[in-house]
């Protein structure tokens, strides 16, 4: 088999920049494909001034020449995949002729949203933070086998199949005291967004990979969340529900392992999440709030606060291999350029024990070990090499080098396309 498949995922609980890191490396490939999740993600790109929000659209959309899939791994929900093609469309991008839709990737219908509000309402306290895009509903009927598919649109009795998962739900909704007069103007939407997808090619993109790979054609595949939200090993159960490592990209695509060639784990300098869940490294303080604004960090998709703390080590090396990762890619150093001193956790303190991985229960309380360097207090947006690069800069990342035993390939220092270098 060709190694010719390369993977980008994030190593955290998300946003740590893969949209930007595949929007820049995109010109390498002839293909690039999602592989998983669905409108919960937001990729962030920009260049030439504009900033670009994708959520179904893989991040190579702006390349002319190269064909976007997406794969039988991921949800979509018609609604907002017609609204970001046709943003895309009035930009001038050409999304019909780059993109193929997979028939096996599975629906989010209007009543899976409310699906996912009403759940997360019935639990409370313990509520997941949901990005209430129905990702949960619509893959549990994935797994539970009632779930509607991209392919069914293109059959004649759609409609009918369409209203009786729909009556199934309301069943479900009416237990819950879901007010469903609210999402009767969605069935309409919902056929209006079914007839502008028709248009698109919607296929068997494993078939189409496949093919692709036999004649040497160079794929990547983007992930998204991050390995931290993986339904398998994230911090279960506040996770998303489907697989974030490198191995959803063969489920999520329909290639084979042995197809694979490099896997580029993105992280931040710092840690972020959105959402309920535990965080040992978060900074709950001033801080934290300092590093939230400098770093814009406020969420893609839904605009909430995303939560702040430092680096976490004994969860990187845990994210690093689960996927394998061949090559590191640090985002968003920049942002913590003012700083004195920096601080980095490289193991925990655990019911009286020194340890160095992340123990089965997260809720239990766990006392994370930092060791500190000293800040760099010079803006590095700007640096293009390393050698550039401030000294204690250099420490740090020498330093993360040296925890998790692999060097950093690539650093990226600000939020355009061209703020990213390599640092061999
Ligand atoms: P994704 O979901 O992994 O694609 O990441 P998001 O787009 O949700 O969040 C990353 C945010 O950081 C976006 O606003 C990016 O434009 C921005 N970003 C990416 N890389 C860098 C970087 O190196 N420095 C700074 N300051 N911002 C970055
Ligand atoms: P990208 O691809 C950050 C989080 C939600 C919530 C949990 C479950 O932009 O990195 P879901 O809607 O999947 O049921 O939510 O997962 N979450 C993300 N956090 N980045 C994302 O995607 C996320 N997608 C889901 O905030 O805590
Ligand atoms: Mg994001």
């Amino acid at each position: 088999m060709k190694r010719i498949v390369d993977i980008v995922l994030g190593l955290q609980w998300g946003d740590e920049g893969k949209g930007k890191i595949v929007d820049v490396i995109a010109p390498k490939y002839d293909i690039i494909a999602r592989f998983q999740g669905g409108p919960n993600a937001g990729h962030t790109i920009e260049f030439e001034n504009k900033r670009y929000v994708l959520h179904t659209i893989p991040s190579g959309i702006f390349h002319e020449g190269i064909t976007c899939v997406i794969g039988n791994g991921l949800v979509i929900d018609l609604i907002t995949l017609r609204e970001e093609i046709e943003r895309l469309i009035n930009t001038g991008i050409p999304v019909k002729e780059r993109l193929i839709i997979s028939d096996k990737a599975h629906l989010i219908l209007p009543t899976h949203k409310a699906l996912d509000s009403a759940y997360e309402q019935a639990k409370g306290s313990q509520k997941i933070g949901s990005t209430l895009r129905g990702i949960s509903p619509s893959y549990q009927d994935k797994i539970g086998r009632n779930g509607l598919r991209m392919g069914d649109i293109l059959l004649p009795d759609f409609e009918a199949r369409y209203y009786a998962v729909k009556s199934y739900h309301y069943k479900i909704l009416e237990q819950y005291h879901y007010p469903v007069e609210q999402i009767q103007e969605s069935h309409r939407k919902f056929f209006d967004a079914v007839a502008f997808i028709q248009q698109f090619r919607i296929q068997d993109t494993a078939l189409y990979l496949n093919n692709a790979i036999q004649n040497n054609k160079k794929i990547l595949a983007e992930g998204a969340q991050g390995s931290l939200l993986d339904v398998d090993f994230g911090s279960y159960p506040y996770v998303t529900s489907s697989n974030t490592t490198a191995a959803g990209a063969c489920t999520g695509l329909g290639i084979p392992p042995n197809t694979v060639n490099e896997v580029y784990g993105v992280f931040k300098a710092y840690c972020t999440r959105v959402g309920s869940g535990p965080f040992p490294t978060e900074l709950d303080n001033e801080l934290g709030e300092y590093i939230r604004i400098k770093g814009n960090e406020y969420g893609s998709t839904t605009g909430r606060k995303r939560r702040t703390g430092w680096l976490d080590i004994p969860a990187l090396n845990y994210a690093i291999m689960l996927s394998g990762v061949t090559q590191l890619i640090q985002t968003k150093a920049d942002v913590l350029s003012q700083l004195e001193e920096i601080q980095i956790c490289v193991g925990y303190l655990y019911q009286g024990k020194k340890i160095n991985y992340l123990p089965y229960n997260l809720q239990d309380k766990i006392t994370p070990e930092y060791i500190t360097v000293p800040g760099w207090k010079q803006d590095i947006s700007q640096c293009r090499n390393k050698a550039d690069l401030p000294e204690a800069f250099m420490n740090f990342i020498e330093t993360i080098s040296r925890y998790v035993n692999a060097p950093i390939q690539y650093i990226s220092v600000g939020p355009d396309r061209s703020q990213i270098f390599s640092l061999n």
